[in-house]
């Protein structure tokens, strides 16, 4: 392990959940007795070789200064978002590059995803250790996966091998991560995530397996599956 590491967190918790259609922003609902975002930084303050986290909220966002306030004397700062997820990113990378060394790593994890383990966060960093790119945890697509065109019929059956469900922490050097998304996004393209960056870039980053309990809730029934999912590592 690089004893010098410096590991920062972005956490992109600047979204309004159209698809999820609830009276609060999705990171805001509540799953036991924690909001989602309050699960999602808990898991990442669980992982012991993490400095520092960069929430990303929106503008109007009233509700996020409240949760703050518990999390105070823990290493965590705010910063406003943008238009879209890699908006919000850039901004957070814009903010750390002021202090931090372009070496540094840093992990962008989305707040909507709470069932995030600590461990993982462990075998990621472990894994890229001494990789000059980075990476991201992901897992294996296990269905079969169809071409369908705008009619709604099948195209044709798409072969599975290869093909991994792309997940968070996406974890690159900030220098590296800053200038590809900063050259793609001023080329007027948006990616939905850092590796695509880093793709558009000319870089290869690398593929972690993860967990497949790392959901992204997106629509109204992934809050049960997550509160599933956190309920199941209490009892165990
Ligand atoms: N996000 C962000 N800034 C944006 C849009 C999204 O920081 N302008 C964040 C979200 O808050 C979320 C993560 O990026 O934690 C993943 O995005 P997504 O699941 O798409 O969330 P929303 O954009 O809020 O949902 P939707 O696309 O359904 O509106
Ligand atoms: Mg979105």
């Amino acid at each position: 392990m690089q004893a010098d590491a410096n590991y920062r967190v972005v956490v992109p918790a600047a979204g309004s959940g159209q698809r999820m259609a609830s009276g609060v922003p999705k990171q805001y609902l509540e799953i036991g007795d924690k909001t989602v975002i309050e699960h999602t930084l808990d898991a990442l303050l669980g992982c012991t070789r993490i400095q520092s986290i960069v929430v990303v909220v929106s503008a109007d966002d009233d509700i996020w200064p409240g949760i703050a306030g518990r999390y105070s004397g823990r290493p965590l700062e705010t910063v406003i978002g943008g238009e879209e997820r890699c908006h919000s990113v850039l901004n957070a990378l814009a903010h750390i590059a002021q202090t931090a060394d372009a070496n540094d790593w840093v992990l962008v994890h989305d707040a909507a995803r709470p069932c995030l383990r600590p461990a993982d966060v462990d075998a990621l960093i472990d894994a890229l250790d001494g990789d000059m790119t980075g990476g991201l945890l992901g897992v294996p697509v296990a269905d079969t996966m169809k071409q369908v065109s705008a009619d709604g019929r099948i195209e044709q059956t798409v072969s599975r091998e290869g093909l991994w469900h792309a997940l968070t922490p996406q974890m690159f050097r900030l220098g590296l991560l800053h200038a590809a998304l900063e050259k793609v996004l001023s080329s007027g393209r948006l990616v939905t995530d850092e590796a695509a960056a880093m793709e558009l870039a000319g870089y290869r980053p690398r593929m972690i397996q993860g967990h497949r309990d790392n959901i992204k809730i997106t629509l109204p029934a992934d809050l049960a599956l997550a509160a599933f999912y956190l309920q199941a590592r209490v009892r165990a």
